[in-house]
Protein backbone atom coordinates (compact mmCIF):
# COMPACT_ATOMS: atom_id res chain seq x y z
CA UNK A 1 0.00 0.00 0.00
CA UNK A 2 2.87 2.68 0.78
CA UNK A 3 4.47 1.55 -3.09
CA UNK A 4 1.10 2.00 -4.40
CA UNK A 5 1.00 3.91 -7.96
CA UNK A 6 -2.26 5.55 -8.67
CA UNK A 7 -3.18 5.63 -12.09
CA UNK A 8 -3.71 9.36 -13.06
CA UNK A 9 -7.43 8.80 -13.44
CA UNK A 10 -8.02 7.64 -10.28
CA UNK A 11 -10.33 9.85 -8.83
CA UNK A 12 -11.48 11.52 -12.32
CA UNK A 13 -15.46 12.54 -11.40
CA UNK A 14 -14.63 11.88 -8.39
CA UNK A 15 -16.38 14.64 -5.43
CA UNK A 16 -14.51 14.09 -2.42
CA UNK A 17 -14.59 16.27 0.88
CA UNK A 18 -10.85 17.05 3.22
CA UNK A 19 -11.05 18.65 6.50
CA UNK A 20 -8.19 19.98 7.53
CA UNK A 21 -7.56 21.36 4.04
CA UNK A 22 -5.61 23.99 4.27
CA UNK A 23 -2.14 22.64 6.01
CA UNK A 24 -0.24 19.56 7.08
CA UNK A 25 -1.52 16.17 5.51
CA UNK A 26 -4.88 17.47 4.69
CA UNK A 27 -3.60 20.27 2.37
CA UNK A 28 -1.58 17.36 0.65
CA UNK A 29 -3.85 14.84 0.21
CA UNK A 30 -6.69 17.23 -0.96
CA UNK A 31 -4.08 18.31 -3.76
CA UNK A 32 -3.31 14.59 -4.67
CA UNK A 33 -6.60 14.03 -4.66
CA UNK A 34 -7.29 17.13 -7.49
CA UNK A 35 -4.19 16.10 -9.31
CA UNK A 36 -5.97 12.48 -10.14
CA UNK A 37 -9.13 13.62 -11.13
CA UNK A 38 -11.12 14.46 -7.99
CA UNK A 39 -13.10 17.76 -7.29
CA UNK A 40 -11.95 18.22 -3.61
CA UNK A 41 -14.53 20.28 -0.88
CA UNK A 42 -11.97 21.92 0.81
CA UNK A 43 -13.11 22.26 4.47
CA UNK A 44 -11.27 23.96 7.42
CA UNK A 45 -11.17 26.63 9.56
CA UNK A 46 -8.74 29.28 8.44
CA UNK A 47 -10.28 30.60 5.08
CA UNK A 48 -6.85 32.36 3.77
CA UNK A 49 -5.08 28.66 3.69
CA UNK A 50 -7.84 27.29 2.04
CA UNK A 51 -7.92 29.59 -0.64
CA UNK A 52 -4.09 29.47 -1.39
CA UNK A 53 -4.83 25.57 -1.48
CA UNK A 54 -7.53 26.17 -4.02
CA UNK A 55 -5.48 28.52 -6.30
CA UNK A 56 -2.89 26.10 -6.03
CA UNK A 57 -5.31 23.19 -7.46
CA UNK A 58 -6.55 25.93 -10.30
CA UNK A 59 -3.29 26.89 -11.35
CA UNK A 60 -2.03 23.02 -11.77
CA UNK A 61 -5.20 22.80 -14.17
CA UNK A 62 -7.15 20.15 -11.72
CA UNK A 63 -10.68 20.18 -11.52
CA UNK A 64 -12.23 23.62 -9.97
CA UNK A 65 -12.18 22.71 -6.17
CA UNK A 66 -14.76 24.21 -3.48
CA UNK A 67 -14.39 26.04 -0.44
CA UNK A 68 -16.33 25.43 2.94
CA UNK A 69 -15.09 27.72 5.66
CA UNK A 70 -15.87 25.90 8.61
CA UNK A 71 -15.04 25.44 11.91
CA UNK A 72 -15.72 22.72 14.16
CA UNK A 73 -14.74 24.41 18.03
CA UNK A 74 -18.49 26.25 17.09
CA UNK A 75 -20.15 25.06 13.95
CA UNK A 76 -24.00 23.82 14.96
CA UNK A 77 -26.11 20.21 13.89
CA UNK A 78 -27.59 22.42 11.19
CA UNK A 79 -24.69 24.51 9.82
CA UNK A 80 -23.35 20.76 8.42
CA UNK A 81 -26.97 19.37 7.74
CA UNK A 82 -26.89 23.13 5.65
CA UNK A 83 -24.19 21.79 4.28
CA UNK A 84 -25.17 19.03 3.04
CA UNK A 85 -27.95 20.28 1.16
CA UNK A 86 -25.66 22.25 -0.86
CA UNK A 87 -23.63 19.50 -1.51
CA UNK A 88 -27.25 17.19 -2.57
CA UNK A 89 -27.81 20.22 -4.56
CA UNK A 90 -24.74 21.32 -6.74
CA UNK A 91 -23.18 17.65 -6.85
CA UNK A 92 -25.89 15.20 -5.89
CA UNK A 93 -23.56 12.82 -4.19
CA UNK A 94 -20.29 11.91 -2.16
CA UNK A 95 -17.56 9.51 -3.27
CA UNK A 96 -15.11 10.27 -0.30
CA UNK A 97 -14.68 12.41 2.92
CA UNK A 98 -11.18 12.12 4.06
CA UNK A 99 -11.65 13.25 8.62
CA UNK A 100 -8.47 14.95 9.05
CA UNK A 101 -9.06 17.83 10.61
CA UNK A 102 -7.39 17.51 14.81
CA UNK A 103 -5.83 20.00 16.84
CA UNK A 104 -3.20 18.75 19.88
CA UNK A 105 -4.28 20.52 22.66
CA UNK A 106 -2.23 20.34 26.03
CA UNK A 107 0.49 17.77 26.57
CA UNK A 108 -0.14 17.02 30.22
CA UNK A 109 -0.86 14.72 33.11
CA UNK A 110 -4.52 14.01 33.36
CA UNK A 111 -4.75 15.32 37.34
CA UNK A 112 -3.15 18.66 35.42
CA UNK A 113 -4.85 18.72 32.27
CA UNK A 114 -7.12 21.77 31.87
CA UNK A 115 -10.74 20.88 31.61
CA UNK A 116 -11.74 23.40 29.07
CA UNK A 117 -8.81 22.17 26.76
CA UNK A 118 -9.87 18.75 27.49
CA UNK A 119 -13.93 19.57 26.12
CA UNK A 120 -12.68 21.46 23.28
CA UNK A 121 -10.09 18.82 21.94
CA UNK A 122 -12.76 16.05 22.55
CA UNK A 123 -15.31 18.42 20.27
CA UNK A 124 -13.06 18.80 17.39
CA UNK A 125 -11.57 15.61 16.82
CA UNK A 126 -14.22 13.25 17.89
CA UNK A 127 -17.50 14.84 17.94
CA UNK A 128 -17.18 16.85 14.84
CA UNK A 129 -16.56 14.09 12.55
CA UNK A 130 -19.02 12.51 14.23
CA UNK A 131 -21.82 15.44 13.05
CA UNK A 132 -20.30 15.71 9.35
CA UNK A 133 -20.42 11.86 9.32
CA UNK A 134 -23.98 11.84 10.37
CA UNK A 135 -24.73 14.49 7.96
CA UNK A 136 -22.88 13.16 5.13
CA UNK A 137 -23.83 9.41 5.27
CA UNK A 138 -26.97 10.08 3.29
CA UNK A 139 -24.90 11.51 0.43
CA UNK A 140 -21.72 9.16 0.62
CA UNK A 141 -24.72 6.27 0.46
CA UNK A 142 -25.66 7.75 -3.40
CA UNK A 143 -22.14 7.18 -4.57
CA UNK A 144 -21.65 3.82 -6.07
CA UNK A 145 -18.22 3.29 -4.48
CA UNK A 146 -17.36 5.34 -1.08
CA UNK A 147 -14.56 6.10 1.16
CA UNK A 148 -14.94 7.44 4.13
CA UNK A 149 -11.19 7.70 6.17
CA UNK A 150 -10.78 8.72 9.92
CA UNK A 151 -7.45 10.27 11.50
CA UNK A 152 -6.15 8.24 14.42
CA UNK A 153 -2.73 8.05 15.87
CA UNK A 154 -0.25 5.71 17.07
CA UNK A 155 -1.87 7.30 21.08
CA UNK A 156 -5.42 6.46 19.88
CA UNK A 157 -4.44 2.75 19.78
CA UNK A 158 -2.12 2.75 22.49
CA UNK A 159 -2.00 5.59 24.64
CA UNK A 160 1.11 7.27 26.14
CA UNK A 161 1.91 9.44 29.17
CA UNK A 162 0.53 12.83 29.24
CA UNK A 163 -1.34 12.68 25.50
CA UNK A 164 -4.51 13.88 27.37
CA UNK A 165 -7.82 14.46 25.50
CA UNK A 166 -5.79 14.00 22.68
CA UNK A 167 -4.83 10.29 22.66
CA UNK A 168 -8.81 9.75 24.22
CA UNK A 169 -9.92 11.49 21.03
CA UNK A 170 -8.30 9.33 19.21
CA UNK A 171 -9.52 5.99 20.57
CA UNK A 172 -12.99 7.42 19.90
CA UNK A 173 -12.31 8.30 16.25
CA UNK A 174 -11.05 4.30 16.01
CA UNK A 175 -14.07 3.91 17.77
CA UNK A 176 -16.60 5.87 15.75
CA UNK A 177 -14.43 4.06 12.27
CA UNK A 178 -15.25 0.63 14.25
CA UNK A 179 -19.26 1.93 14.65
CA UNK A 180 -19.75 2.83 11.61
CA UNK A 181 -17.91 0.15 9.54
CA UNK A 182 -19.87 -2.28 11.26
CA UNK A 183 -23.33 -0.48 10.73
CA UNK A 184 -22.60 -0.17 6.89
CA UNK A 185 -21.21 -3.56 6.14
CA UNK A 186 -23.85 -4.33 4.03
CA UNK A 187 -23.14 -4.16 0.20
CA UNK A 188 -26.12 -2.19 -0.34
CA UNK A 189 -24.39 0.98 1.04
CA UNK A 190 -21.50 0.66 -0.88
CA UNK A 191 -19.06 2.60 1.77
CA UNK A 192 -16.06 1.23 3.12
CA UNK A 193 -15.01 2.83 6.36
CA UNK A 194 -11.28 2.84 7.22
CA UNK A 195 -9.33 4.38 10.46
CA UNK A 196 -5.53 5.76 9.02
CA UNK A 197 -3.14 6.36 11.48
CA UNK A 198 -0.55 8.58 9.59
CA UNK A 199 2.67 8.01 11.47
CA UNK A 200 5.11 10.71 12.14
CA UNK A 201 4.95 13.86 9.54
CA UNK A 202 6.96 16.72 9.70
CA UNK A 203 3.61 19.34 9.56
CA UNK A 204 2.96 22.21 11.82
CA UNK A 205 0.93 19.43 14.80
CA UNK A 206 3.98 17.54 14.88
CA UNK A 207 6.44 20.67 15.53
CA UNK A 208 3.81 21.81 18.67
CA UNK A 209 3.91 18.31 19.91
CA UNK A 210 7.80 17.73 19.53
CA UNK A 211 9.59 20.72 19.73
CA UNK A 212 13.26 19.68 20.50
CA UNK A 213 12.84 16.97 17.47
CA UNK A 214 14.77 17.82 14.39
CA UNK A 215 11.80 17.80 11.84
CA UNK A 216 13.61 16.67 8.89
CA UNK A 217 13.80 13.34 10.58
CA UNK A 218 10.01 12.49 9.64
CA UNK A 219 8.59 12.26 6.34
CA UNK A 220 6.68 15.32 4.28
CA UNK A 221 2.50 14.95 4.22
CA UNK A 222 3.12 14.35 0.13
CA UNK A 223 5.37 11.37 1.27
CA UNK A 224 2.07 9.57 2.65
CA UNK A 225 -0.09 10.45 -0.21
CA UNK A 226 0.27 6.75 -1.84
CA UNK A 227 -1.99 4.82 0.89
CA UNK A 228 -4.17 8.42 1.00
CA UNK A 229 -4.81 7.68 -2.63
CA UNK A 230 -5.21 4.00 -2.49
CA UNK A 231 -7.83 4.02 0.49
CA UNK A 232 -9.39 6.84 -1.51
CA UNK A 233 -9.94 5.21 -4.71
CA UNK A 234 -11.35 2.33 -6.15
CA UNK A 235 -8.64 -0.02 -5.98
CA UNK A 236 -9.13 -0.41 -1.93
CA UNK A 237 -12.40 -1.67 -2.30
CA UNK A 238 -13.19 -4.33 0.45
CA UNK A 239 -10.83 -2.84 2.06
CA UNK A 240 -13.42 -2.08 4.99
CA UNK A 241 -13.12 -1.96 8.87
CA UNK A 242 -9.13 -1.76 8.87
CA UNK A 243 -7.00 0.09 11.08
CA UNK A 244 -4.51 1.42 8.88
CA UNK A 245 -0.81 2.60 8.74
CA UNK A 246 0.59 5.12 6.49
CA UNK A 247 4.02 4.21 7.54
CA UNK A 248 5.68 1.06 8.17
CA UNK A 249 5.81 0.43 12.02
CA UNK A 250 9.02 1.18 13.09
N1 LIG B 1 1.70 15.17 11.97
C1 LIG B 1 1.76 14.05 12.63
O1 LIG B 1 2.86 13.59 13.01
C2 LIG B 1 0.49 13.27 12.94
C3 LIG B 1 0.63 12.00 13.55
C4 LIG B 1 -0.52 11.28 13.85
C5 LIG B 1 -1.77 11.80 13.53
N2 LIG B 1 -1.87 13.04 12.94
C6 LIG B 1 -3.23 13.53 12.62
O2 LIG B 1 -3.24 13.96 11.28
C7 LIG B 1 -4.25 14.98 11.10
C8 LIG B 1 -3.66 16.17 10.39
O3 LIG B 1 -2.69 16.77 11.24
P1 LIG B 1 -1.44 17.62 10.70
O4 LIG B 1 -0.24 16.99 11.29
O5 LIG B 1 -1.52 17.81 9.24
O6 LIG B 1 -1.66 18.97 11.52
P2 LIG B 1 -1.92 20.48 11.07
O7 LIG B 1 -0.96 20.88 10.01
O8 LIG B 1 -1.98 21.22 12.36
O9 LIG B 1 -3.36 20.41 10.39
C9 LIG B 1 -4.53 20.32 11.15
C10 LIG B 1 -5.67 20.85 10.31
O10 LIG B 1 -6.87 20.79 11.09
C11 LIG B 1 -7.54 22.03 10.95
N3 LIG B 1 -8.32 22.36 12.14
C12 LIG B 1 -7.86 22.48 13.41
N4 LIG B 1 -8.85 22.89 14.21
C13 LIG B 1 -9.95 23.05 13.43
C14 LIG B 1 -11.26 23.48 13.69
N5 LIG B 1 -11.66 23.88 14.90
N6 LIG B 1 -12.15 23.53 12.66
C15 LIG B 1 -11.76 23.17 11.41
N7 LIG B 1 -10.51 22.77 11.11
C16 LIG B 1 -9.61 22.71 12.11
C17 LIG B 1 -6.42 23.04 10.79
O11 LIG B 1 -6.94 24.21 10.22
P3 LIG B 1 -6.10 25.60 10.20
O12 LIG B 1 -5.45 25.62 8.86
O13 LIG B 1 -7.10 26.64 10.39
O14 LIG B 1 -5.11 25.53 11.35
C18 LIG B 1 -5.47 22.29 9.88
O15 LIG B 1 -5.82 22.44 8.53
C19 LIG B 1 -4.77 15.27 12.51
O16 LIG B 1 -5.98 14.59 12.72
C20 LIG B 1 -3.69 14.73 13.42
O17 LIG B 1 -4.20 14.37 14.68
C21 LIG B 1 -0.77 13.77 12.65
Amino acid sequence: MQDYQAPADLLKDRIVMVTGAGSGIGRAAAKAYAAHGATVILVGRTVSRLEEVYDEIEAAGHPKPAIVPMNFEGAAVKDYEELAMTLEDNFGRLDGLLHNAGILGARSPVELYDPETWNKVMHVNATAPFLLSRAMIPLLRKSDDASMIFTSSGVGRQARAYWGAYAVSKFAVEGLAQLLADELDDERHNIRVNSLNPGATRTGMRVLAYPAEDPKKNPDPEQLMPVYLYLMGRDSKGVHGQQIDAQPKK
